[in-house]
């Protein structure tokens, strides 16, 4: 095996208590032993922090928001510290990969690819930021001379509430974002993988970040969580997971009106028509199901197919899941991991008997390989029907629905894509350019895909519906961790 991995290995299980101003606070003394799903072993263990220790994380972030060090620092010298970041980040891309893999469970190839490759992006994209925050010049109207124009000034002391399907990416996105606007943060890792938001503590301030501006509480999201988010001192709220824990974060944020942004749960739709380049659309699809192991908000889990390909699409689909190896992430050539934990295999096993038993036919996987581990195969339903839980709810599992159309109405077609609570992600695979346009524009979800995918920094990203509040990347992406100020000077 990649000694990447004992590498990894002696870092996690170094890694504990909470990051508080500049320093590791070992808190309470309580812990949460930290799994790796792929073998069920703990690894390590993290502090259950509660309301103590959130209480000193949002008055260290309070002080460095305040602090002239951070308050008055000259944009060009945030952008250098975001970027001196990044490149940590990338100096250790093999380590964080590693620990990414052991704490999560996806596959060493996409951790270092995908899961680290995007924090990078991501905090390249957002250090670009500091020095083109700029507000606008209004013509005014009222009667007299005045110059008028607004400023974007950052909303203070962020909570960044993260999940564990993309830990590392997730985190790395939220953290620049929100100290790209000049907000201070106290970030909380999911306590199912929480190991590269502790080892990002220790990237923060070897870059040089002032003591306080990044602070991070590990612990359960009803203890370390709800802590957070009910913490007078808290100004911004962050949250990216699932709908319920986003609509009890919403309700619990209403008291003293945090802002709030919200990145959830979808159920998006791919749709193939029949001039699509099937060689790309099929493995494009498959992936955008069973990569991560199903576990990506974005996850295409229902497939509309058009009548005409519909025997070509599946059979090429089967072909090419079948080949898909699933297994340890630290071993070579496997594609798909384990689930995130016992929990998550058993509800998803739940899915798969429940479209059984609802009558959709299934033509791939529905099991669970022998353990340990926590292991679910790539599963296809067919005959899938708007009624039925497998193509309602958000499994967060490597299955996918299938259903048919035909020629027809093209509002038609996309009142059955857009028939969900959801509305994250859309992806459409046509030559037809009059077809493309056409459902970009009808389909009712935050972004859709034509002939392809990737995460795109630049491009905003979040829900329409049920799949969130507000949007993460892009300018709105910053924007959404300031107050926008008018000011208007007369003369
Ligand atoms: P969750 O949404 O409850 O957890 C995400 C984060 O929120 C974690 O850091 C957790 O500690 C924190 N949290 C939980 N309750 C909180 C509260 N009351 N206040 C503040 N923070 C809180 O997700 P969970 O429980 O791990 O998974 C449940 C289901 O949610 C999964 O089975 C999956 O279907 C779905 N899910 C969807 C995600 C998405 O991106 N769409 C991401 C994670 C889970
Ligand atoms: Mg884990």
């Amino acid at each position: 095996m990649n000694p990447i991995f004992d590498t990894a290995r002696a870092r996690i299980a170094a890694l504990s208590g909470h990051f508080i101003d500049g320093a590791w606070r070992k808190g309470s003394g309580a812990t949460i032993p930290v799994l790796d799903p792929a073998r069920e072993t703990a690894i390590g263990a993290i502090a259950a922090g509660g309301a103590d220790e959130v209480d000193q994380a949002v008055r260290a972030a309070r002080r460095a928001f305040d602090a002239p060090s951070w308050s008055a620092m000259p944009a060009a010298e945030r952008e250098r510290l975001l970027l001196r970041l990044a490149d940590l980040v990338e100096e250790n891309r093999d380590e964080l990969a590693a620990v990414e893999t052991i704490d999560n469970g996806m596959p060493y190839g996409v951790s270092r690819m995908m899961a680290v490759g995007s924090a990078i992006s991501a905090i390249r994209y957002h250090a670009g930021w500091p020095r083109r925050l700029t507000g606008e010049t209004v013509p005014m109207s009222v009667p007299g001379n005045w110059h008028g124009y607004t400023t974007h000034e950052a909303l203070g002391v962020a909570a960044l509430i993260v999940p564990w399907n993309a830990p590392f990416a997730i985190t790395c996105t939220k953290v620049s974002a929100a100290l790209a606007a000049g907000c201070t943060v106290v970030l909380k890792p999911a306590e199912l993988a929480p190991m590269s938001g502790l080892r990002l503590a220790e990237l923060v301030a070897q870059a040089g970040f002032p003591e306080g501006v990044v602070n991070v509480v590990t612990g359960t999201g009803v203890e370390a969580g709800a802590a957070l988010v009910g913490h007078p001192g808290i100004d911004k709220i962050s949250f990216t997971g699932s709908t319920a824990t986003g609509k009890a974060i919403l309700h619990q944020s209403v008291g003293d009106l945090k802002r709030v942004s919200l990145e959830l749960g979808g159920k998006s739709a791919s749709i193939v028509f029949p001039d699509a380049d099937l060689a790309r659309a099929i493995p494009a699809v498959a992936m955008g199901i069973f990569g991560n192991s199903g576990q990506v908000c974005a996850a295409g889990s229902r497939l509309f197919l058009h009548e005409t390909i519909f025997d070509r699409f599946i059979e090429g689909l089967v072909a090419f899941t079948q080949k898909l190896r699933v297994g340890p992430g630290t071993e070579e050539g496997i594609a798909l991991g384990p689930l995130i934990s016992g929990p998550q295999r058993d509800k998803v096993m739940a899915y798969i008997e429940a479209g059984k038993a609802e009558g959709a036919a299934l033509i791939a996987g529905g099991d669970a390989p022998s353990g340990p581990g926590y292991f679910v195969n790539p599963t296809i339903f067919v005959d899938a029907d708007p009624s039925m839980s497998i193509v309602r709810e958000e499994i967060f599992g490597p299955v996918l629905s299938v259903m048919k159309f035909g020629d027809g109405d093209l509002d038609d077609l996309a009142a059955r894509a857009n028939d969900s609570i959801y509305g994250l992600s859309a992806y459409v695979w046509t030559a037809h350019l009059g077809h493309a346009h056409a459902m970009a524009k009808k389909l009712r979800s935050g972004s859709v895909k034509i002939n392809g995918s990737g995460m795109e920094f630049a491009l905003p990203f979040g829900g329409f519906r049920q799949s969130g509040l507000g949007r993460e990347h892009g300018r709105h992406g910053v924007e959404a961790f300031t107050e926008t100020k008018s000011v208007m000077v007369g003369w």
